[in-house]
């Protein structure tokens, strides 16, 4: 009932593990999937070691949490051991990778892609480093030519940019992407950047005093990005942002979602939320008679 497909990546159920939230050790995400999680996304992995920002990098401020973790990565080249104790994974592997740059996005693409998984998120949109991801992922040309440059050192492995709410240019981004020959697309990554004010010290809470949104808050904003990018591209589309429970989900696939990304829901509902979420849909599917997520897909667009 709950099998899905993001472009020929077969999944048991729609819930992915959403970039970050949980690292990219091996252990842990075998802990997700053994937790019911469809598909796992590693955090994003760049071209070189990079520290991350200082603390405190995420905060929970009531209806969401504002993150500024800044990216922090081993580097592609020294994470041999989590390569190969993630081949054997009982569900699809999603590598995200980002670059400094088009060349440093097509170095690490070309990597990752030696380690073959099944499907390669492209972070065009982390709004948490300087220049706030905008320099790929708000320009239609730039996001396109990422995706082609990536797509000539992929071959066979699908190839999914992860959007920004933060652009006006959202649906023309889409587009460009699936021009360029993206497999899917994914949205979206966090929104802002925000800010909030600790007024004890009168100072941001964040060590890099804005951060990303994500949770609950965002969900609407999700949502309608999903719906936006669904009207204009025949892509696969995971929808992130703010899904923590089945109705989340079946909100998102009626969007437009063929399966949802589960980040902050983690946090707020513990490394099971997987499974409450599939619960709780198959629930719903059953009271209302759906008998497969494809039907459900874009069903608010009718
Ligand atoms: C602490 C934290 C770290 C994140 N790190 C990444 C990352 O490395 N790469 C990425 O593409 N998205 C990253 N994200 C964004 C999430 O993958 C997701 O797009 C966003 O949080 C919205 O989904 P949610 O509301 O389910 O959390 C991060 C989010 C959080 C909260």
């Amino acid at each position: 009932m709950l099998e899905t497909k993001i472009a020929e990546v077969r999944l048991r159920n729609p819930t992915v593990l959403a970039s970050g939230i949980l690292g990219t050790s091996a252990a842990i995400l075998k802990r997700v999937a053994s937790s019911g999680a469809g598909a796992v996304t590693m955090k994003s992995i760049g071209p070189e070691p990079r520290a991350g920002h200082n603390n405190p990098t995420v905060l929970s401020y009531g209806p969401g949490l504002i993150n500024a973790v800044g990216l922090p990565t081993p580097g592609y080249k020294n994470m041999s051991e989590e390569w190969e104790q993630l081949a054997d994974l009982e569900v699809p592997v999603i590598a995200s990778i980002y670059g400094g740059s088009i060349d440093e996005f097509v170095e690490v693409a070309r990597f990752v892609a030696g380690k073959k998984p099944a499907i390669i998120e492209l972070n065009i949109s982390c709004p948490n480093t300087k220049k706030h991801g905008q320099v790929f992922g708000f320009e239609p040309d730039v996001a396109g030519e990422v995706v082609s440059r990536v797509k000539g050192v992929t071959e066979e492995i699908p190839v999914m940019p992860k959007l920004s709410p933060n652009t006006p240019k959202l649906k023309e981004v889409a587009k460009a992407c699936e021009d360029a020959g993206a497999d899917a697309i994914s949205a979206i990554n966090t929104v802002g950047p925000g800010m909030v004010i600790d007024v004890n010290t009168a100072k941001p809470v964040l060590d890099f005093k804005t951060g990303g949104l994500s949770g609950p808050a965002i969900k609407p904003i999700a949502v309608r990005c999903v719906y936006d990018i669904y009207e204009v591209v025949d892509l696969p589309i995971v929808g992130i942002g703010g899904v923590s429970t089945g109705r989340d989900a079946a909100e998102m696939i009626m969007a437009g979602a063929v399966s949802v990304g589960i980040g902050s829901g983690v946090y707020y509902r513990g490394i099971d939320v997987f499974k409450k979420v599939c619960d709780e849909l198959e629930g719903f599917m059953e009271e209302r008679g759906y008998k497969t997520i494809k039907e459900m897909v874009g069903l608010a667009h009718e």
